[in-house]
């Protein structure tokens, strides 16, 4: 456990799946967290389940509209009365096709997400937690980001992409005290991501996640609290001589 009391984390994507148990995580460790998403309903249903009194606050927002996130950043500091000390650039999406299927529309939209959103929360944040004295920001890549997949390549681009960003930052933003670390999730469960994969995986003919556990190491998929608990350690004291690094947690799925 870490203790976290006093600090603030934005978490995109934190109505579902990885980025919600990011969320509980970081607000059980006392931190003040702004939960940010495009799903309003499971927004409010996850903002409910946090600890009441804690700072934690919600805000709708597209992170792939700069508009939206400069409106979102200035909603969140105005309520906490201080930048964040944490932006955890979570949100994303994937919709399993190749090179022979993907549409313009698809590869657009998931560049736009996962690459362009990142992008506009760092672009929108980093100067503030700048200014503010430093800070620390977790990317969520895939191992996806570190090897070609079948039927993934928008998102593979797009999580490559990530990794290319976080140690880009890493290297500008050390001087400025901010580290800059990614993770990359294998095989996880329990999210609204996987049971599409799964779906479209059935139509294929494919596999289903759970029929292939048997290729980890670990024999188990990884659960988003596995998650969950590296981003609370890279933003720790403990990881105060890592940045630009992207932290594979797959249950020995992908090692390098
Ligand atoms: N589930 C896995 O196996 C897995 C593996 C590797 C990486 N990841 C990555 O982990 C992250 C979280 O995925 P998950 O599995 O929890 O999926 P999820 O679909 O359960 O959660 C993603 C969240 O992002 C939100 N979101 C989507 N588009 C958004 C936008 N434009 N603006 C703001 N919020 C938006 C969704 O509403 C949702 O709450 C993603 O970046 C994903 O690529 C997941």
């Amino acid at each position: 456990m870490y203790n976290y009391a006093g600090k603030r984390a934005i978490v995109t994507g934190a109505a579902h799946g990885i980025g919600k148990a990011i969320a509980m995580r970081l607000a059980g460790e006392g931190c003040a967290v702004s939960l940010w998403d495009v799903n309003q309903a499971a927004l409010q249903s996850t903002l409910a389940e946090l600890n009441q009194g804690g700072g934690h606050h919600s805000q709708v927002v597209d992170v792939s509209d700069l508009d939206a996130v400069k409106a979102a950043s200035i909603a969140t500091t105005k309520a906490w009365g201080a930048v964040p000390d944490v932006l955890v650039n979570n949100a994303g999406i994937g919709r399993l096709a190749s090179i022979l299927d993907v549409t313009p529309a698809d590869f657009d939209r998931t560049m736009e997400v996962n690459v362009r959103g990142t992008f506009n929360c760092c672009h929108v944040l980093v100067p503030a937690m700048r200014d503010a004295g430093g800070g620390n920001i977790v990317n969520m890549a895939s191992w996806f980001g570190k090897s070609g997949r079948p039927n993934s390549l928008a998102y593979c681009a797009s999580k490559f992409a990530i990794i290319g960003m976080t140690q880009s930052m890493a290297i500008d933003l050390a001087a400025h005290g901010i580290r800059v670390n990614a993770v990359c999730p294998g095989t996880i469960d329990n999210t609204e991501m996987r049971k599409q994969a799964d779906e479209t995986a059935a139509a294929l003919g494919l596999p289903s996640a759970a029929e292939r556990q048997h290729l980890i190491p670990l024999q188990r998929l990884g659960q988003p609290d596995d998650i969950a608990r590296a981003v609370a350690f890279l933003i720790s004291d403990e990881a105060s001589y890592m940045t630009g690094q992207s932290i594979n947690v797959t249950g020995g799925l992908w090692m390098n």
